[in-house]
């Protein structure tokens, strides 16, 4: 027969290999050791906004970037070197991830509030995300927190990342592998709500796309010509209609087909996503709810934590 200690037992068992990364983060990680983190990111977050409006969705976006790249690790932080090469070099990343002086700033803040090196630059980077999408508008949700920096970067991770090149299928296998379903896909999507894309990224579409409207295509061409080479950094809004306020148009706006991503119009254009994306265009706070949970879930994909990795005193660099 079964005592209360044997059940006991069985049940701690039992959590600890259903969900052994989500029991290790936790909102009130640092209450004893840096109680102020969640204020200093906030407002140093804010600030970075009001100096640069875009900033909001670079650091939504380096966040994306950290976390499916071998888990939130702080890896995309790490600066390239000619020994080890790293993530901001590679094609997802170079001449377009960016925020890296801000997060360099908030960790300095965040350290001087704190009395020291207490705080993980893979921390920082996803509270700062959250407080982004919130002052740009969008949804708040609670930052479990906790995790630790790597130590290395994880350059040929950056292959899990989607391209903007890619069809439906390659997408949904690419969010799949890190267990997100359609739906999460559709949502965490729902973040090109705000920011901006390269004239190299959204050439093609706007020449050879067709499911594009015509007449935005046309527009986009005039600083954005057919040639490769001439005004690549030419940017356009990822959501035409409000660039830097975080609401659920992006998804009016592939129904509308002006949309300048191939990868973002291929959650809407004919496939199995077409009704999701109706849905979030018809119910904003279905996609708000749907979005805040699916950032929860992201910032768990494996973190670091406990003695692993490190907490980095420069986030460009191992210590
Ligand atoms: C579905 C697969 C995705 C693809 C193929 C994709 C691709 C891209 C590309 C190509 C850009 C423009 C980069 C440039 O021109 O330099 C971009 C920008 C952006 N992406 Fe994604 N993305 C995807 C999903 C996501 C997700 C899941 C998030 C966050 C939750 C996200 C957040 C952003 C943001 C906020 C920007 C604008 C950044 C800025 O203005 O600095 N993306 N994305
Ligand atoms: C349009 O597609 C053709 C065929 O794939 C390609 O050679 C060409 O470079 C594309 N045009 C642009 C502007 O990207």
């Amino acid at each position: 027969m079964a005592t209360p200690n044997k059940i006991f037992v069985l049940i701690i068992f039992f959590t600890t290999i259903s969900s052994p990364v989500l029991a290790q983060l936790s909102v009130g990680f640092y209450a004893s050791t840096c109680p102020s983190v969640f204020d200093t990111v906030r407002s140093a977050t804010r600030s970075a906004i009001n100096r640069e409006a875009r900033m909001g969705a670079s650091l939504i976006r380096l966040f994306f970037h950290d976390c499916f790249v071998n888990g939130c690790d702080g890896g995309i932080l790490l600066d390239d070197t000619t020994a080890v090469p790293g993530e901001k070099g590679t094609l997802p990343n170079a001449n377009s991830a960016r925020g890296y002086e801000v997060i360099d700033t908030i960790k300095t803040q965040v350290d001087r509030a704190c009395g020291g090196s207490r705080v993980s630059c893979a921390d920082i980077l996803a509270i700062a995300a959250r407080d982004s999408v919130v002052e740009l508008g969008g949804p708040s949700y609670s930052v479990p927190v906790g995790r630790r920096d790597a130590r290395a970067p994880s350059r040929a991770g950056t292959s899990d990342l989607p391209g903007f090149f890619e069809d439906l299928g390659p997408l949904l296998s690419k969010f799949s592998a890190k267990g997100f379903n359609a739906r999460e896909m559709v949502a965490l999507s729902g973040a090109h709500t705000v920011g901006q894309a390269r004239c190299a990224v959204y050439r093609n579409r706007i020449y050879n796309d067709t499911n594009i409207d015509p007449a935005y295509a046309t527009s986009l061409q005039a600083n954005c010509p057919r040639a490769t080479g001439t005004n690549d950094g030419t940017l356009a809004p990822l959501d035409p209609q409000s660039p830097n306020r975080f609401g659920n148009n992006y998804f009016q706006a592939l129904i509308n087909r002006r949309t300048i991503l191939h990868s973002d119009q291929e959650l809407f254009n004919g496939g199995s996503t077409d009704s999701i994306v109706r849905d979030y265009s018809d119910n904003p706070s279905t996609f708000s709810g749907d979005f805040a949970n699916a950032m929860v879930k992201m910032g768990n994909l494996s973190p670091l934590t406990g003695t692993q990795g490190e907490i980095r005193t420069n986030c460009r660099r191992i210590n």
